[in-house]
């Protein structure tokens, strides 16, 4: 069957290379979703292991629609008794962009018609849907028409491990694709000297710990009735089996709120990475450190507010004057302040758009020097 990951805006090329690592498929990224063949099993591995997708879905179909009478015909054609059972709860959620198509309420109407009437002439019986609610996603990009069965349910950032969060968080998935596209690795010291909750750092310790993101959820994947899923008790006994334990700790989160620092903690030990990340309430001012190479990946504060303006000036250039002590170290920062290179008082090496949220923002990258090869 057909499966289709979604990415992050802007972070397609991260999702695609770890959906390379995964099952070894090559496709092209088409408006942020990726479609490869697979099975069920293909479904789970995904679900639980990708760091950096927002969600993975079935692919029923996809045609080209510009009246309702098509879109019922042509969806009526979708084998979907393939994925559903006559049991079914089934709802419907439309996504139009310039689109001829335009009403979300009719055309999640007339697909939810036409969907029941598929599955009541293949089932030969009326549904009653008392079983599992499918969700069913209708994407319509300039009259094209492709449907999905989200097999995650929640998105794949919410792993389980956070239980509030402070001002801007990062989503889970998105540190996970910040960190892929800075120069960390597993052998390398990580600081985030405004750590909030943590969830840069907790990412990486899962990286490192090899624990899968989706170790501890549910997904709906898990109670479709056509599928077997027994597959899965397996599947993630190996995962806890594949988990490592490192000896000391390589990952330090800062942050000047007492309060977020107790929830970073509170976080990475849900996640069962607190034993390797030091978190401490500290000014980022107060950060040095006598290690000659280290890689700080980080979602400083913005300043939403105008009146905020002058203390964000003063923080990034502090921050500035904190980096040109740390000899041979990296930067990498996202934030949607447009003068941070200014500011900081360094021009960085590569700059790409993410978007934290709806916000859209600039990831820096500000390399230090490498070590050499035997370091
Ligand atoms: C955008 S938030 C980081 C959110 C974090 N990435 C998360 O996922 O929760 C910025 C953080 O910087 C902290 N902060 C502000 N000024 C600071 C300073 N001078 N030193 C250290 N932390 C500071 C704030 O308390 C806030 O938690």
């Amino acid at each position: 069957m057909k499966i289709t990951v979604s990415a992050p805006s802007g972070l397609e090329g991260v999702v695609k290379r770890e959906l390379y690592k995964l099952t070894g498929s090559d496709s092209q990224a088409v408006n942020g979703r990726i479609s490869l063949d697979g099975d069920i099993k293909t479904v789970a591995t995904l679900n639980l292991n990708m760091r950096t997708a927002s969600r993975v879905y079935i692919t029923v179909g996809s045609f080209k629609a510009v009246t309702f009478d098509q879109l019922f015909d042509e969806i009526s054609k979708l084998s979907f008794e393939d994925y559903i059972d006559k049991s079914s709860k089934i709802t419907v959620y439309a996504d139009i962009f310039e689109s001829k198509l335009n009403s979300i309420q009719a055309v999640s109407s007339v697909c939810k018609k036409a969907i029941c009437k598929r599955l009541e002439n293949a089932y030969k019986t009326k549904l009653n849907e008392t079983g599992f609610n499918h969700k069913i996603e209708i994407s319509i990009r300039r009259d094209f028409v492709t449907v999905n069965i989200n097999t995650s349910g929640e998105p794949l950032h919410k792993r389980g491990y956070r239980t509030s969060v402070g001002d801007a968080p990062i989503k889970e998935n998105v540190a996970s694709c910040l960190l892929d596209l800075s120069i960390w690795n597993k052998s390398k010291v990580l600081v985030d000297p405004f750590c909030g909750s943590g969830t840069i750092l907790i990412e990486a310790g899962m990286i490192i710990k090899n624990i899968p993101s989706g170790l501890n959820r549910d997904f709906d994947f898990l109670h479709f009735e056509k599928f077997d899923t027994t597959f899965y008790e397996e599947m993630l006994k190996t995962a806890r089996d594949n988990i490592v334990e490192p000896s000391g700790v390589t990952l330090y989160g800062y942050d000047i709120e007492d309060s977020q620092i107790k929830l970073a903690r509170a976080h990475a030990k849900k996640a069962g990475v607190a034993d390797i990340i030091q978190f401490e309430c500290k000014d980022m001012r107060e950060f040095s450190s006598n290690k000659p190479y280290g890689v700080i990946v980080t979602n400083p504060p913005y300043g939403e507010r105008i009146s905020d303006r002058n203390q964000i000036v003063k923080l990034y250039k502090d921050f500035g004057f904190v980096y040109k002590k740390l000899e041979n170290w990296s930067v990498f920062a996202i934030t949607p302040v447009s003068d941070f290179e200014r500011l900081f008082g360094k021009k960085a090496d590569k700059k790409r758009k993410i978007y934290n949220g709806k916000l859209e923002c600039t990831y820096y990258s500000i390399l230090g020097a490498k070590p050499p090869k035997k370091f």
